[in-house]
């Protein structure tokens, strides 16, 4: 078994423990803390910023000068300092206070401000003019999706901008014995229902080995 393919399966077993005792989200903060800072321990953490976040701003190439962006559930900060490039005054948040300060340690000279924060349980006025949420809501189990996708969507600041980065399924493809838990075309039109306008939806296969449907969703308020 590979590196990563061991972080996975020790990934699985402790949210799973976490899990029976009715905890969803404590355990991120188990794994981070464990791992050692070895990112193999950590199977999101690829140590590089997410390819299709990086397409998505050649593509677009937003002036983040003024502009104050946050990533939620930010894991190891890669994403967060890719958008410091493009000039945006990024705030970083993470559940985890170990991935938080992992992220400082990598990155001791950075521009983020990197916080420990909970998404559901915000600082008080905390709005962005630019808000990346990528692969945090599809991994926290459907009983919290709700209630993740009104948090997502109150942390854009009038006439700011959402992407939304992650796998996509039809409900009955979901395997929900094992996260991560796709969104459906159904939760993703619930961001709509929180005054966001939806901009632009891809749903595409990336070029993995089985493909994988992801979608990248930007909306509008
Ligand atoms: C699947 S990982 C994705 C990390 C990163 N966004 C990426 O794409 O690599 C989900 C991240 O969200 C964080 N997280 C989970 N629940 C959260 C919450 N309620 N508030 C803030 N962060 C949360 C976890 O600690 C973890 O770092």
């Amino acid at each position: 078994m590979s590196n990563k393919a061991a972080g996975r399966k020790r990934a699985g077993e402790i949210a799973a423990e976490y899990r029976q005792r009715g905890e969803f989200l404590n355990w991120f903060e188990a794994l981070y803390a464990t791992a050692e800072e070895n990112p193999d321990a950590v199977p999101w953490a690829d140590m590089q910023p997410n390819a299709h976040l990086r397409e998505w701003l050649e593509r677009e190439r937003p002036d983040g000068r003024g502009q104050r962006a946050v990533v939620i559930g930010c894991g190891l900060g890669d994403d967060a300092e890719r958008l410091a490039q493009n000039g945006f005054d990024v705030t970083a948040f993470d559940i985890s206070t170990s991935a938080i300060e992992w992220c400082k340690k990598r990155f001791p000279h950075s521009s983020v401000h990197y916080t420990a924060a909970d998404l559901f349980a915000p600082p008080e006025g905390w709005l962005f003019d630019f808000v990346l949420e990528s692969y945090t809501v599809q991994s926290m189990p459907l009983e919290l999706r709700e209630k993740a996708i009104a948090a997502v969507a109150g942390l854009v600041a009038p006439g700011g901008h959402l992407l939304v980065i992650g796998r996509l399924a039809k409900p009955e493809a979901r395997n929900l014995n094992n996260m991560p838990w796709p969104l459906t075309r159904a939760e993703c039109d619930l961001f709509k229902t929180h005054g966001l306008t939806e901009h632009h939806f891809e749903d595409f296969d990336d070029g993995e080995n089985p493909p994988v449907r992801r979608l990248r969703v930007e909306y509008r308020r």
